[in-house]
């Protein structure tokens, strides 16, 4: 039981029953995740909840999203905003996007967050070329070798003050292995790289387990 994949998928259970009500908007679009082009990526919902509790508690009104799928982070962050606040959410498939904009009416938040699709590079130029931003919070969600460009973008577009949060930087422990032939691990280090050695930025990382298997998340505040 103990230190089982089992026995942290009960604790998780648990404490999403016991803290992290999910109306049938988000339980909907953590279903429909199902039907994206991959299936079951979205963040469990207590990580929904802390994405959200960190936008409310750094005050932020705009958000950029990099990997939109079936909008289920979405629609924690564009609560989070409140109704004056905006989420740019980038998303390389139309098919995905399509469920996402559905899943975002259905919880009431459709217009105050744009699914723009295409690869996430190529919308995050166009964001920066048109002056857009900048942004308080922006959440790294997307293909993970694309991670140290997104982190370029987030720069050119967030303030001091923002903060990024990065998804999946723990990939079941083979994080630590620079000689690793994936990819997605090389995006994660070079990415963590990259933060380590930016004077404006201050991070850190945390491993987490439950529902989502052995993965976590990069915090990293931009304070100047
Ligand atoms: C993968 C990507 C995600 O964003 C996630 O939450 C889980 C897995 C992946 O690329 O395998
Ligand atoms: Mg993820």
């Amino acid at each position: 039981m103990y230190e089982s994949e089992e026995a942290w998928r009960e604790v998780d259970a648990y404490f999403v029953d016991t803290l992290v009500p999910e109306d049938e908007a988000l339980t909907d679009a953590r279903e429909s995740g199902r039907r994206t082009t991959m299936p079951q990526a979205e963040v469990a919902p207590n990580q929904g909840k802390l994405l959200a509790m960190l936008c409310r508690m750094s005050g932020a009104t705009r958000v950029l999203e990099f990997g939109t799928l079936a909008g289920y982070s979405t629609v924690w962050l564009a609560r989070a905003v409140g109704e004056k606040g905006h989420v740019t959410s980038l998303e390389l498939e139309e098919h995905n996007a399509a469920i996402a904009r559905a899943n975002l009416e259905h919880a009431g938040v459709g217009e105050r967050v744009d699914v723009l699709v295409g690869p996430a590079a190529d919308s995050a130029r166009r964001l920066i070329k048109d002056g857009v931003g900048p942004y308080d919070f922006v959440f790294i969600d997307a293909d993970k070798p694309s991670n140290p460009a997104y982190l370029e973008a987030s720069l050119a577009l967030t303030r001091a003050g923002s903060v990024i949060v990065i998804d999946n930087v723990v990939r079941n422990g083979a994080v630590t292995d620079p000689d690793s032939p994936d990819d997605r691990v090389q995006g994660v280090r070079t990415v963590l790289a990259d933060i380590a050695r930016d004077a404006r930025l201050e991070a850190t990382a945390l491993q987490t387990v439950g529902s989502k298997g052995w993965d976590g998340f990069t915090i990293v505040h931009r304070v100047s």
